[in-house]
């Protein structure tokens, strides 16, 4: 090959950087290289792009200028922004470049061994690795727990999953904030009428029936007595323990127990706490529940896909002392593929596999005790503060501020701090009459801890948002509506320069910790 490319280019046949293509890295020297480097992100000195032949080899920089300056854009918020979205994270260079490689072209409808198109060999071996990975992440016996890899994101696995034991307009049980997720795919029944907004979306609602369960107004915590005394009558198929903005540990053998009483499947929905689990950090919910689903790209820090655990083996003894098995394998399948998915995103499963990886390793480990140690420090910072922390403090790695008292909403302050570059989200409290402004501000830990932040760190980061609420205090004793409010923010010139200069300080704070990804984009 090496001869035939340089008898090539010594008749002048081919372009230098078709050369360069070939050419292993190993073996490129340093100039060729940056050579390389500097072509591929200079969009000038080309031929005008009917000219050439379409190769497909063009970096987006060359291809589309218009888009990687979106991208840079991105790049440069994320950098500059102190990210407190409990849900997100920032994955790694080595599972990003798995996710935006040659995966993407594969189609591989089917299952490892059993695939409706050829050439899978190599996508097999991945989706393999990956389901081994993801046992081994949460030690798991194969025995014992099958895991299905294959769902684009959470929730698909979450809807594939009660597909998977439910049949239309069965009715299952999920923590209130999570179904207000889902609200185009399960009903709520809201006999109460405590929250109107819920109420509205629901009609849309197609698929299954629910009952929310939710938090106690006094304690903050999971009204574990209210929700056995509901699941009595309104007996459910499945109840779902899992939250999107909970700060304790949920009670999983409680759970349990309920469900074995009402012949329930329990689905535990570990979406945002899954690193801290696969961390050994707080309790299993893999000790009790039936189905366990996740995101991969939240705590546990992967790219953006779906995972769906189930049970394998017996179920329970029945009166006559015969084993009953499961038989959730087959039917997660086949939930999963045919009926609601079609070819498996092997881009997505193999930088899950990366991630599940990294998971398995003592650095993991020490990353999710700092999240803790991190949400721990900003709950007590904001408590020396005077806040409310709905539940009084947190477990895990999020901390939930309640803003009525100090007579503010989680809305406001999320834009005020948005204009600042800290983002955050606004949150229904217990109590909370309206979706649409409620109060409380939902604080997550797990993605400035990829950035090294520390204890310390996160005291500064408190300050930034006291200051932050302080201006927003202000601004709504000036103003009525929400929408008054945030033109407000954006006419008045003295919270102009407020909010700017709180801005430059947040930012030049945030720049210099380092970045985990690529370093361009
Ligand atoms: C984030 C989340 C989901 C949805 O995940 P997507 O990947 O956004 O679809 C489902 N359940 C819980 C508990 C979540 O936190
Ligand atoms: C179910 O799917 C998994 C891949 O997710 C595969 O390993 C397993 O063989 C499948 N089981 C059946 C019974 O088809």
């Amino acid at each position: 090959m090496q001869i035939i490319i340089s008898l090539l280019h010594f008749f002048h046949l081919i372009h230098s950087s078709f050369i360069l293509s070939f050419t292993p890295l190993s073996q490129r020297g340093p100039a060729a290289l940056s050579a390389g480097l500097r072509e591929q992100h200079s969009a000038a000195a080309r031929p005008a792009e009917h000219d050439r032949p379409w190769t497909g080899q063009d970096s987006l920089a060359q291809d589309d200028p218009e888009m990687w300056d979106l991208l840079q854009k991105e790049k440069d918020r994320q950098c500059r922004g102190l990210e407190l979205i409990a849900s997100e994270n920032f994955c790694s260079r080595a599972a990003l470049e798995a996710q935006g490689s040659c995966l993407n072209n594969k189609y591989s409808e089917g299952y490892p061994g059993k695939r409706y198109y050829g050439g899978a060999e190599v996508v097999d071996q991945i989706e393999l690795l990956c389901q081994k990975r993801a046992l081994e992440a949460f030690d798991l016996d194969p025995d014992r727990w099958g895991v299905n890899v294959q769902p684009y994101s959470g929730s698909p696995a979450n809807f594939a999953a009660y597909t998977a034991v439910l049949s239309p307009h069965d009715r299952l049980m999920v923590d209130l904030e999570v179904s207000t997720h889902s609200y185009l795919l399960i009903s709520c029944f809201l006999t109460h009428g405590y929250m109107s907004d819920v109420k509205r979306i629901s009609a849309t609602s197609i698929y299954f029936e629910s009952m929310p369960y939710k938090l106690n107004a006094q304690t903050g915590l999971i009204d574990y007595d209210q929700m056995e005394k509901t699941a009595k009558l309104f007996r459910p198929k499945l109840i779902i323990a899992g939250t999107s903005a909970y700060a304790r540990l949920i009670d999983y053998a409680r759970i349990k127990k309920l469900c074995t009483e009402l012949n329930a499947y329990m689905l535990a929905d570990m979406a945002h706490i899954s690193g801290l689990v696969a961390a050994k950090a707080i309790p299993s919910p893999f000790e009790h529940a039936d189905l366990v689903t996740t995101t991969t790209h939240k705590s546990l820090r992967g790219a953006r896909a779906g995972l769906i655990y189930y049970r394998k083996g017996v179920r329970s003894v029945d009166k006559k002392g015969a084993e009953v098995k499961y038989d959730l394998e087959d039917k997660v399948n086949f939930s999963v593929f045919p009926s609601l998915q079609g070819g498996p995103h092997n881009h997505a499963i193999a930088g899950v596999a990366v991630a599940l990886r990294q998971a398995n390793t003592p650095m993991f480990k020490e990353y999710i005790a700092q999240v803790m140690k991190n949400a721990k420090a900003m709950a007590n910072a904001l408590l020396k503060k005077g806040y409310t922390l709905v539940s009084g403090g947190t477990d895990n790695h999020l901390v939930l501020v309640d803003l009525r008292p100090q007579g503010m909403d989680g809305a406001r302050a999320e834009r005020v701090l948005e204009l600042a570059s800290i983002t955050a989200n606004k949150n229904t409290c217990p109590g909370d009459k309206s979706a649409l402004t409620p109060g409380g501000l939902r604080l997550g830990a797990p993605a400035l801890t990829s950035r090294q932040f520390k204890e310390a760190d996160f005291e500064q980061v408190v300050e930034f948002l006291d200051e932050g609420f302080k201006i927003a205090l202000e601004v709504k004793k000036k103003t009525k509506k929400l929408a008054e409010f945030k033109s407000f923010l954006l006419e008045d010139t003295e919270t102009v320069a407020c909010i700017a200069d709180l801005r430059y300080r947040v930012e030049a704070f945030a720049r210099p910790f380092p970045m985990p990804g690529f370093l361009d984009h």
